[in-house]
């Protein structure tokens, strides 16, 4: 930010602004700039000043914001969050190319805008120097530098032979920093810097922990989750349809594959006999599982069936209890019922025992029944220790998987 001394001629015609620029530059004098009040065509090659490199720039900013597109989703989208979109690749380059587009030209938008500033030394708060008030109205202002060894007077006669109307000297800070340091006024900076110490005071309040009784977005804080057995019907009023019912033909993930056989019509069996068929799709069972298999028994099947796979809850205490039907006695089983039929009576229900298919998933039913399976395979070997255990009843927790129905 050297301060310079300045020679300013003011011309208030093109036509003898021209020659002047001109024999000026041939003199030898280092001219500063011409300020116009419009732009004059011709005038930088008067002048001798380069093409500007504002469209090179743009190129390379254009170039940059096609890396950091491309770059950035092709990371995100391969390697740091890879999402399966109906089995498209995940390198899906024809789906990104608006994005890619719109990356390159938002870079090269907002790089050359703030080139351009750069160029012309404009900045918010930034005032330069002005060498005449009325460049901005009629006057073409040529400014011309000097040095140690300028004669400033005869260069002002040079300037008013050439036609200059006013000539004058003055002193500014010159090159990039030209008029840089203007002094905003007091009003000015107390408002900004009290803008600034709002801005960091308001980010130290925590938000809504801190103020009682008031929430700062609360649909935000407090999730507004539909709970499965919540009271639905105000949906229905306000005309959303909600059927809490996973879409037909869907499967959650991690979920086993849905049970195929339909339920019978009153009166037949196909079905229900199919079923024998169908294996436990669940062979291996770690203990945690196996613990959880038990608890799921506990819950929802003890209460008739017994804790003791008997047929004998508390439900049904030998006829006492409240539940008019003998539960089937898993323990002493004389209809040799298959995982595949209990299977199926879990999911349809049997006579006055209900469908579970509601409350337990199709993993949780066999769960349960691998836990009787277990409970079934453990008490004959106790009862018969020398002999080995038979196939059939091992079947469900010990055999390959099978998960679909046999012809
Ligand atoms: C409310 C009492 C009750 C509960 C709870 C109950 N059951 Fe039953 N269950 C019965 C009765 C009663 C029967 C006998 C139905 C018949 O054959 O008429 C039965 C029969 C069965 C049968 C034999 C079905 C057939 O094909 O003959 C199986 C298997 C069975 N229950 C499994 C379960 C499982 C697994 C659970 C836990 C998820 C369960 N039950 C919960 C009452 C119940």
């Amino acid at each position: 930010m050297a301060i310079k001394k300045f020679v300013v001629g003011c011309f208030d015609d093109e036509k003898v602004l021209f020659p002047a620029v001109k024999k000026i530059r041939h003199t030898g004098y280092k001219i500063h700039d011409v300020y116009t009040p419009y732009p004059v065509h011709g005038l930088d090659e008067a002048m001798g000043l380069r093409g500007t490199s504002l469209h090179t720039m743009g190129f390379i900013y254009g170039l940059l914001g096609l890396c950091t597109g491309l770059g950035g989703i092709s990371w995100i989208l391969t390697i740091d969050w890879p999402i399966n979109y109906g089995g498209k690749p995940s390198f899906a380059l024809p789906a990104w190319i608006p994005i890619i587009f719109e990356c390159t030209v938002l870079f090269s938008a907002v790089g050359m805008t703030l080139t351009f500033c750069f160029l012309n030394k404009i900045a918010p708060f930034v005032r330069k120097h002005h060498f005449h008030p009325r460049a901005t109205n009629d006057l073409f202002v040529m400014v011309i530098e000097t040095s140690a060894k300028t004669n400033v007077d005869d260069l002002q006669e040079l300037l008013k032979s050439l036609g200059s109307m006013e000539t004058n000297v003055q002193v500014a800070e010159s090159e990039w920093w030209l008029g840089l340091y203007s002094n905003p006024a007091p009003v000015f900076k107390m408002t900004m810097i009290g803008l600034a110490l709002l801005t960091a005071l308001s980010s130290c309040d925590s938000g809504p922990k801190r103020v009682q009784n008031r929430v700062y977005m609360p649909d935000m804080a407090y999730s507004r989750a539909l709970e499965t057995y919540d009271d639905h019907s105000n949906l229905t009023e306000e005309g959303v349809f909600y059927n809490a019912k996973p879409v037909s033909g869907t499967i959650a993930r991690g979920s086993e594959l849905p049970f195929l056989l339909s339920k019978d019509s009153p009166g037949s069996t196909t079905n229900y006999q199919k079923a024998k068929l169908i294996n436990n799709p669940l062979t291996t069972l770690t203990e945690s599982d196996m613990k959880e298999s038990e608890r799921l028994y506990l819950i929802y099947c003890a209460i008739c069936h017994g804790a003791d796979l008997k047929g004998n809850g508390p439900l049904y205490k030998d006829g006492t209890g409240p539940f008019p039907a003998k539960p089937h006695n898993f323990m002493a089983d004389p209809k040799k019922l298959t995982v595949g039929e209990m299977f199926y009576s879990m999911t349809y229900g049997k006579n006055l025992m209900g469908s579970y298919a509601s409350q337990l998933t199709t993993r949780q039913r066999w769960m349960v029944l691998s836990y009787i399976s277990s409970k079934l395979s453990q008490a004959q070997a106790s009862a018969a220790p020398t002999l080995p255990i038979p196939e059939s009843t091992t079947s469900a927790t010990a055999s390959p998987s099978h998960n679909s129905t046999k012809k």
